[in-house]
């Protein structure tokens, strides 16, 4: 076994959101190790400028690139959206992004296509463009949701006011019959339970990151980079406060996790053996 293929796969999200693709991860591949980073210092991604966002995947990809992952899965749709075709150019790593795999999945589910996702993403037109490419019949309504990442990061999932919040978000879906809807920023499969509750069970309910988790199945098997070996435990960072992290993060993880703080952009000054673990981080809880 190489030790390319025993590298980790790296995963990021602005925060919590990622934690529905690393879910997905350990169900579809979980002999593969993993390392996520959750920027939450700097979220909400899905109210910041295109060049913002591009800035800071740079600096994510270039501290990911240097702790030596074999692929990075991008958990967010946000910087899927406005950053992923030009870091491909600049980055000498496979890197997947949610948007392509979730536009799939949605046109093989529907014609009527609802997408609800951070502003930025509604406003970048990705997933319209995705599924009118795949399937030009296809219609699609996009409506961005500011509120609810925040919602979720503070922990307010189960409050009265988000659900009056997503019945507002998903009016004009429900009043275009949408037959299908996208989760079109992974943060919002954490409210899985409300947005069922406001929606008729015969829309159905597309997740992008199975998709994007099987897609990355497929090209680690392409590029011979599937590990066989026993996964090593997942290493989580931050940019900002690792306890409210692992706090938060508790509730779907079933674990409370050892969270590290990392500042970004880190400037490497020599690269490191991509297996080795970095013990230099400013704290672990
Ligand atoms: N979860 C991310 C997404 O899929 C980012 C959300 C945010 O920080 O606004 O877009």
């Amino acid at each position: 076994m190489q030790d390319s293929q025993r590298s980790r796969i790296g995963i990021f999200d602005s925060g919590v959101g990622g934690l529905t693709v690393l879910r997905e991860l350990y169900q579809q591949l979980p002999q593969e190790s993993i390392l996520y980073f959750g920027d939450t210092a700097r979220l909400p991604y899905g109210n910041r400028s295109s060049q913002e966002i591009l800035q800071y995947v740079r600096e994510i990809l270039t501290w990911m690139e240097w702790e030596g992952v074999k692929m990075v899965i991008m958990a967010c749709n946000t910087s899927s959206a406005l950053a992923l075709e030009t870091v491909r150019q600049e980055f000498n790593l496979p890197i997947l992004g949610v948007i392509l795999p979730g536009a799939r999945a949605a046109v093989r589910q529907g014609r009527r296509i609802g997408v609800i996702s951070t502003p930025a993403t509604a406003a970048s037109n990705a997933y319209r463009d995705a599924i009118q490419e795949i399937d030009p019949q296809a219609q699609v309504w996009q409506v961005g949701c500011p509120e609810f990442v925040p919602l979720i990061e503070q922990n307010r999932i189960y409050d009265p006011y988000t659900r009056q919040v997503a019945q507002d978000y998903l009016q004009p879906l429900l009043e275009a019959k949408i037959d299908t809807l996208v989760f079109g920023c992974t943060h919002y499969q954490h409210l899985t339970p409300i947005l069922q509750s406001l929606l008729p069970s015969s829309i159905s309910l597309v997740d992008p990151a199975q998709y994007v988790v099987k897609a990355a199945r497929q090209e680690l098997e392409v590029l011979g980079l599937r590990n066989s070996l026993p996964a090593l435990s997942t290493r989580f960072a931050v940019s900002g406060c690792p306890l409210n992290f692992a706090q938060l993060s508790q509730r779907w993880l079933k674990t409370r996790p050892e969270v590290e703080q990392i500042q970004l952009p880190v400037l490497p000054t020599a690269p490191i053996h991509p297996l080795e673990r970095r013990e230099d981080s400013t704290a672990v809880f």
